[in-house]
């Protein structure tokens, strides 16, 4: 499924990020860096030790990567040539800014894509795995963020979702036709 707006083509996708040609991949990271399962993993193996060493690098000179920032590497062996590192939130039950975070997880991811001129970006579902975000929630937000975005700042050819599974891709689809039909 996609939709345009402005000149960038949003699509929705199912599949492996770490397989995805866009120039850049978003990861699903935690605020240490040092990598994990889901996404986090996925990437890491597939884009070798060279990620790591440039997140490693980030942490010596900046420290943890704050919930809802992003920081950027290297693709390493990945078809990508960068890998965006955001930190989604944890999910709490919402009464603990989660919305926001995760909202900001997208926006920063984005205004870095666009510092350094990148053009396609690839996104996962952030937060709905480990960190138990509600996927209802976390595609409406994730929708309606980086579309909002786009339509101010335009910039991107594509900016697309890879959902790992068919149920995902279906929660998506819902929800850009919610988000698509309000403006
Ligand atoms: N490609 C695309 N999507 C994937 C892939 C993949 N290769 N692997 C998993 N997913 C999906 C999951 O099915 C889920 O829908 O990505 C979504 C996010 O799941 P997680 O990777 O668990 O990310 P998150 O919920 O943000 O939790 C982050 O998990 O892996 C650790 O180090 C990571 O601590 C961090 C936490």
């Amino acid at each position: 499924m996609k939709v345009n707006v402005n000149e960038t083509i949003l699509r929705l996708v199912q599949g492996d990020i770490t397989q995805q040609e866009t120039t850049a991949i978003v990861n699903a990271a935690n605020s240490g860096l040092l990598g994990g399962g889901g996404v986090d993993g996925a990437i890491h193996r597939a884009g070798g030790p060279q990620i790591l060493k440039e997140c490693k690098d980030i942490r010596a000179r900046q420290g943890k990567c704050p919930t809802g920032e992003a920081v950027i590497t290297t693709g390493g062996n990945l078809k990508a040539d960068y890998v965006i590192h955001t930190v989604g939130p944890v999910w709490f039950g919402g009464t603990n800014n989660e919305e926001e975070l995760l909202h900001n997880a997208y926006q920063n991811s984005l205004k870095l894509a666009q510092k350094k001129g990148i053009k396609s970006v690839s996104f996962p579902s952030i937060s709905t795995g480990a960190y138990r975000f509600p996927i209802e929630r976390a595609a409406r937000i994730a929708l309606s963020t980086v579309k909002e975005f786009i339509n101010i700042n335009g910039g991107f050819e594509v900016v697309q979702f890879v959902l790992f599974s068919q149920g995902d891709l279906k929660q998506y689809e819902n929800a850009l036709q919610e988000v698509d039909s309000f403006n």
